[in-house]
C-alpha cells in the first residue's frame, strides 16, 4: 500500500515536472501566438495625433502623429524584434508592450490572447480606441501579477474599474487618465493601501465621486486626480508627502476643500508643480507657500481664493508659470515677483488694486503675462525689447493710462496684444505695429487713444484678430494686403466714413468670419464683402443707403446679418435657393419696401427676423408657417396691410411676436386651426392697429408660456449668443423701452389702441406669468374680472380707455407686484377697494370714472352724487410734475374732451421700474411714448 502511494506520487510529481518543462519550452511559441492573435484581435484606423501634457517648462500640451506599431508584426519574425515589444534576454519571455498610439480599434474581450502573456512587466496601451469593448476586462486586474506599469489612459474603456487591480502589489505606475469609468470607494481605498510601490498615480476624469482615503504611501511621486469629482476636504497629509513631485487637480471640484498648510510642507524639497483648477481654496494662499523651494509650477486657478499673493512668492526662485487667475484676489501686486524666472504670469480676473509694478516690465524670461479684469491702475512701461520674449501681453478692463508704450513695435516675438477697455490715451498710428511678424491679435478698443493709419497702413502678415473699436478713427481705407488670413475685423464706435473699405473684400476674401463695423459713419451699399466666408456681418448704425444684395441668397457660411438703423432701401431678398445657414436677420429701422416675399422660408434655419420700422407692404405669406427655428418675429411699424397672420400659429418656438403700428385690421378671434396654438408665445404685441371683434379667448387659454407659473425657478437667461442678443422695444409702463437684451421670464400682452370690444375673458387669469398686460385704448365692455386678482407676477396692468363698467374687484388688491395700473376713461363706479397693493397709487390710476370713488380721489363715497366739478380737480393733478416735453396731447375720453395729458406719461417724471425684469435688464428709457388716435 505504501510502495503503492509512494509510487503515485512520484508519478504525479514527475508528470508535474514533466508539464512544466513542456510548458516552458512551448511558452516562447505560445507567446508569439498570443502577440499575434492579439495584433488580429484588433484593426488599425486611419493616422491621427495624440496629445500629451507635460509638466515641464511650465505645462504644455503637444501632440505627436501616431504610428501602428503592429502594422508589421509578421509570424515569420522573431516577435522579440516586433516593434513595441520587449523581451527578457534570458527566457525571451514578453515582458514589454509599448503600443501606445497605434491606431488600434476593436474590443479587448476575457477571452483575448494578450491575457496570456503573464510575463508582462510593462503594459502601455494609451491612446486606441477600444470602447467596442462595452467593459473594463477584469483581466486587467491578475493576468501578470509582476506587473510594475500599466498605461491605459486613454482608451476608452467604459464601465468599472476591476477591483483585482488592487492585488497588482508592485505596480509602481498606473495611468488610468481620460477614462470615463467608475472607480468604486472601497478599491480606490484598498488600491493606496495595498500598493506599497505606487509612485505615478494618474486618475484624470475617472469617476471617483469620493473623499480622497487618507494612509497614503510615502512613494508617491505624481498624483493626478483632475475631474474625479472627489470631495470634502483633502487630508493634509498628501502635502507632507516626503517625495511628492506633481500634485494635480485640474477640473476639479467646488465641493473639495483644500487648505494649503500654513507652517510646513513635508514635500516642501520635492514638490515642482502644484496644481489646482476649479477647486475650494477658500483660506487662501500662505506665506508658507515660499518654503516650496523647488516649485516650478504653481497653478491655483479659479479657486474661490480671496485676501492677498503672499510677498514670500518672490522667493520662488524656480517658479517658471504662476497663474492665480479667477480668484478674488485683492491685493496689490506684490514687487517680488522680479526675482524669479517667470515665464508665464497669469493674473487676469481678481480683483488686484494698486499701482502696476515697473519690476514686471523687468522680468525678461517672461512669455506670457496676463493681468486682465482686474482694477490695476498706473501705466505701462517699455519692456526692454533687446531682451524680452514676451508672446502674450493682455491688460484690458483695468484702469491703467497714459501713453502706450512706442516699444510694442520692438516686441518681434509678440503674438498677442490686448490693450482694451483701460483708459490710455494719445496719437497713435497704426504702422506701429507693422513689424510685429508674430502678431495675430490686436485689441486697442475702448480706451481714449486717437487711432491713424498715414498713408498705406501696413497690417501684421499674420493678424487673424484684430479689434479696434472706438479709437476715434476717421479714416481706415487703405490697407497694404499682407494680413491675408484675417478672421475678426472690429472697427465699430469709429468716425469711419465714405464707403465700405475696400480692402476689407481683398483681404479678407478667403478668411474674414466676422466683421463688425456698426456705429460709424459709413454710406454707399453693401458690394465688395467677401460674403462667401463671412459669419457675422454688422453695420448696424450707420448711413448705408443701397439695397440688399442677392448675394446674401448663396452665402451658406453667413448666420448672423445686422443691417439695423441705416438707410437701405430696395426689396428683401427672393431667393431660390435654400443654402443659407443664416440664423438672425436684422434689417429693422431702414427704409425697405414692397412685400413679404413667400420665398424668405428659404432662410430656413432664422431663429430671428426683424424687419421694424421699414415700408413694407402687403401680406404675411402663409409661407411663413414653414419657419420651424424662428422664436422672434418683429414686423412692428411698417405699412402690412392684413388680417391676422394664422399661419404663425403652429410655430412652436415663436416666442416673441410683435406686428404694433401697422395696419392689421379684422377678427383674430376665428376657430383656431391648431390645438395647441403659439404654444411658446410669450411676448405678443398687437397694439395701434384696426383689430377688432372680441379678444382671442382661444389664445389666452392657449399662451402656454404665460402659464408657467414659477418662473423663479428657472436661471435667468438671455435670447441669442454671445454675438447677437436679441433686443426689442417695448411700450411698458407707459414708456417705450428699449430691451438691449430679453430676459426668458419677460412676458407681456400689449393689445392697445385696436377695435377690440366686448367683455374681458375669464381665463385672462390663467396667464399667472404674465408680467405687462395693456389692453387699453378699445371699446371693451362689462366688468373687470375677478381673475386678475390672479396674476401675481403682474408689474402693470393697463386697462384705461375702454368702457368697462361696475365696481373695481376686491381681488385686485392681491397684485402685490403690480407697480403700475391704469383703470382711467372707464365707467367704472363704486368705491375704489383698499388694501395692500391698490393703496400705493394715485389718483391718475382712477381718474375719469364719474363714479368712482374714495381714496386716493378727492371725492368722498358719502357725497357720492356728487358732479364732474371735481373732476377738474383731478385733472390738474395730471399736469404737474412733468415737463412739457413730455407731455403729449392725446385723445379725449369724453370727459374732458379738449385733450387729456397721456396719463401714462406722468410716469415718466417719477418711472418706476421696480419689477425684476427693470432689476436684470438695466432699462434704457429710449423715447416717450406718443400716443394719438
Ligand atoms: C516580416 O517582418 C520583417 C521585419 O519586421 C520583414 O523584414 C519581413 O519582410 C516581413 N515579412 C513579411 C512576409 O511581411
Ligand atoms: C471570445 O469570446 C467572444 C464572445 O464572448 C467570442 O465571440 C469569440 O469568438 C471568442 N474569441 C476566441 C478567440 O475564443
Ligand atoms: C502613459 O502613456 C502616455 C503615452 O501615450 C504617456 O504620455 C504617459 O506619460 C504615460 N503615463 C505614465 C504614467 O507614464
Ligand atoms: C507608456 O507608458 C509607460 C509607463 O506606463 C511609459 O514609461 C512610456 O513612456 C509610455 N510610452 C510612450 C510611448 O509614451
Ligand atoms: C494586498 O496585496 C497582497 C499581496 O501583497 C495580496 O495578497 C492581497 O490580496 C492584497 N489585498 C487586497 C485587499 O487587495
Ligand atoms: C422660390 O424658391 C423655389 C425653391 O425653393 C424656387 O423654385 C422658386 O423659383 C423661387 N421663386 C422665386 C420667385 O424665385
Amino acid at each position: 500500500m505504501m510502495k503503492l502511494i509512494t509510487c503515485f506520487l512520484a508519478a504525479t510529481v514527475l508528470l508535474i515536472v514533466l508539464q512544466n518543462h513542456l510548458v516552458a519550452s512551448l511558452s516562447r511559441n505560445l507567446q508569439k501566438i498570443a502577440l499575434f492573435q492579439f495584433k488580429q484581435s484588433l484593426t488599425i484606423s486611419a493616422p491621427t495625433y495624440c496629445s500629451y501634457y507635460s509638466y515641464l517648462d511650465s505645462i504644455n500640451v503637444y501632440s505627436i502623429p501616431s504610428h501602428p506599431r503592429t502594422m508589421n508584426w509578421n509570424m515569420s519574425s522573431d516577435y522579440c524584434t516586433w516593434e513595441g515589444v520587449s523581451c527578457e534576454h534570458a527566457t525571451g519571455d514578453v515582458v514589454g508592450l509599448d503600443l501606445s498610439c497605434s491606431q488600434l480599434v476593436g474590443a479587448i474581450l476575457p477571452n483575448n490572447t494578450l491575457f496570456q502573456l503573464s510575463h508582462l512587466r510593462f503594459l502601455n496601451l494609451s491612446w486606441n480606441d477600444f470602447s467596442l469593448s462595452n467593459q473594463f476586462p477584469q483581466e486587467f486586474g491578475f493576468f501578470a501579477k509582476g506587473l510594475s506599469h500599466l498605461n491605459l489612459s486613454n482608451t476608452q474603456f467604459s464601465g468599472t474599474v476591476p477591483s483585482d487591480i488592487s492585488h497588482l502589489y508592485k505596480l509602481v505606475s498606473l495611468d488610468l487618465s481620460e477614462l470615463r469609468v467608475k472607480l468604486e470607494y472601497q478599491v480606490f481605498r484598498l488600491l493606496l493601501q495595498n500598493l506599497t510601490q505606487l509612485s505615478v498615480l494618474k486618475l484624470r476624469s475617472v469617476d471617483i465621486s469620493s473623499v480622497l482615503p487618507m494612509n497614503l504611501f510615502a512613494n508617491l511621486r505624481v498624483l493626478d486626480l483632475g475631474g474625479t469629482g472627489l470631495y470634502g476636504a483633502l487630508p493634509e497629509e498628501v502635502f507632507h508627502l516626503p517625495n511628492l513631485e506633481v500634485l494635480d487637480i485640474n477640473n476639479g471640484n467646488i465641493n473639495l476643500n483644500v487648505i494649503l498648510p500654513k507652517v510646513k510642507w513635508g514635500c516642501s524639497g520635492s514638490l515642482q508643480h502644484l496644481i489646482f483648477v476649479g477647486i475650494n481654496l477658500s483660506r487662501g494662499m500662505p506665506d508658507s507657500i515660499a518654503l516650496l523651494e523647488s516649485l516650478a509650477t504653481l497653478v491655483l486657478c479659479n479657486c474661490n481664493m480671496s485676501g492677498s499673493i503672499p510677498k514670500s512668492i518672490g522667493n520662488l526662485r524656480r517658479l517658471t508659470k504662476l497663474d492665480l487667475s479667477l480668484n478674488h484676489l485683492n491685493s496689490q501686486i506684490p514687487n517680488g515677483l522680479a526675482y524669479t524666472n517667470l515665464r508665464v504670469l497669469d493674473l487676469s480676473y481678481n480683483n488686484l488694486s494698486g499701482l502696476l509694478p515697473t519690476s514686471l516690465f523687468e522680468l525678461t524670461s517672461l512669455k506670457t503675462l496676463e493681468i486682465s479684469c482686474n482694477g490695476l491702475k498706473g501705466q505701462l512701461h517699455e519692456f526692454d525689447s533687446s531682451k524680452s520674449q514676451l508672446e502674450h501681453f493682455s491688460c484690458k478692463n483695468n484702469l491703467l493710462y497714459g501713453q502706450i508704450p512706442q516699444l510694442f513695435s520692438g516686441l518681434v516675438n509678440l503674438s498677442k496684444l490686448d490693450l482694451s477697455s483701460n483708459n490710455f490715451s494719445g496719437i497713435l498710428d497704426i504702422e506701429m505695429f507693422s513689424p510685429l511678424k508674430y502678431l495675430s491679435t490686436l485689441s486697442l478698443s475702448y480706451n481714449n487713444i486717437s487711432l491713424r493709419s498715414t498713408g498705406m497702413a501696413t497690417l501684421p502678415p499674420k493678424l487673424k484678430y484684430l479689434y479696434l473699436s472706438s479709437c476715434n478713427m476717421k479714416d481706415f481705407s487703405r490697407v497694404s494686403k499682407d494680413a491675408e488670413n484675417i478672421k475678426y475685423v472690429d472697427l465699430s464706435y469709429n468716425q469711419i466714413d465714405g464707403v465700405i473699405p475696400h480692402w476689407i473684400g481683398l483681404v479678407g476674401r478667403d478668411s474674414l468670419s466676422y466683421l463688425n463695423l456698426s456705429h460709424n459713419s459709413i454710406q454707399g451699399g453693401l458690394e465688395g464683402l467677401p460674403w462667401n466666408v463671412l459669419n457675422i456681418l454688422d453695420l448696424r448704425s450707420n448711413l448705408l443707403n443701397g439695397s440688399l444684395p442677392s448675394l446674401i441668397c448663396n452665402t451658406s457660411s453667413l448666420e448672423i446679418l445686422i443691417l439695423s438703423y441705416n438707410n437701405l432701401s430696395g426689396v428683401l431678398p427672393i431667393c431660390s435657393t435654400d443654402v443659407s445657414r443664416l440664423i438672425v436677420f436684422d434689417v429693422r429701422m431702414n427704409n425697405i419696401q414692397g412685400s413679404l416675399p413667400s420665398n424668405l422660408t428659404n432662410f430656413r434655419y432664422l431663429n430671428s427676423i426683424h424687419l421694424h420700422g421699414n415700408k413694407l407692404e402687403g401680406r404675411i405669406p402663409s409661407s411663413f408657417a414653414k419657419f420651424v427655428f424662428l422664436e422672434v418675429f418683429d414686423l412692428g411699424s411698417n405699412q402690412i396691410t392684413d388680417t391676422f397672420p394664422q399661419c404663425l400659429e403652429a410655430l412652436p418656438n415663436l416666442q416673441v411676436l410683435v406686428l404694433k403700428s401697422n395696419k392689421f385690421y379684422g377678427l383674430i378671434n376665428k376657430s383656431s386651426s391648431s390645438d395647441h396654438p403659439f404654444p411658446s408665445l410669450r411676448i405678443i404685441d398687437l397694439s395701434n392697429n384696426e383689430f377688432s371683434g372680441s379678444l382671442p379667448a382661444m389664445y389666452f387659454k392657449n399662451f402656454n408660456a404665460m402659464m408657467d407659473g414659477e418662473p423663479y425657478k428657472i436661471r435667468p437667461s438671455y435670447m441669442g449668443d454671445d454675438y447677437y442678443s436679441e433686443s426689442i422695444s417695448l411700450v411698458i409702463k407707459g414708456v417705450e423701452i428699449e430691451f438691449l437684451r430679453i430676459i426668458n421670464v419677460l412676458t407681456t400682452i400689449d393689445f392697445s389702441n385696436n377695435n377690440f370690444e366686448g367683455k374681458i375673458v375669464d381665463y385672462i387669469g390663467n396667464l399667472v406669468s404674465l408680467r405687462f398686460l395693456n389692453i387699453s385704448h378699445n371699446y371693451l365692455t362689462g366688468h373687470i374680472p375677478s381673475s386678475i386678482g390672479k396674476l401675481s407676477m403682474l408689474e402693470s396692468l393697463d386697462l384705461s380707455s375702454n368702457q368697462l363698467d361696475g365696481d373695481i374687484p376686491q381681488q385686485l388688491t392681491s397684485l402685490y407686484s403690480c407697480a403700475f395700473l391704469n383703470l382711467s376713461c372707464n365707467l367704472l363706479r363704486g368705491r375704489i377697494p383698499k388694501g395692500a397693493q391698490l393703496d400705493t397709487f394715485e389718483n391718475s390710476s382712477y381718474a375719469g370714472n364719474s363714479e368712482l370713488c374714495g381714496h386716493p380721489l378727492s371725492r368722498k363715497c358719502d357725497n357720492y352724487d356728487g358732479t364732474h366739478e371735481e373732476k377738474d380737480e383731478d385733472d390738474d393733478y395730471f399736469l404737474t410734475g412733468f415737463t412739457w416735453e413730455a407731455v403729449v396731447i392725446g385723445y379725449g375720453c369724453g370727459v374732458v374732451p379738449a385733450f387729456i395729458i397721456g396719463y401714462l406719461m406722468l410716469l415718466a417724471g417719477k418711472p418706476k421700474f421696480a419689477g425684476i425684469i427693470a432689476k436684470e435688464l438695466g432699462l434704457k428709457i429710449k423715447r416717450l411714448d406718443i400716443r394719438m388716435r
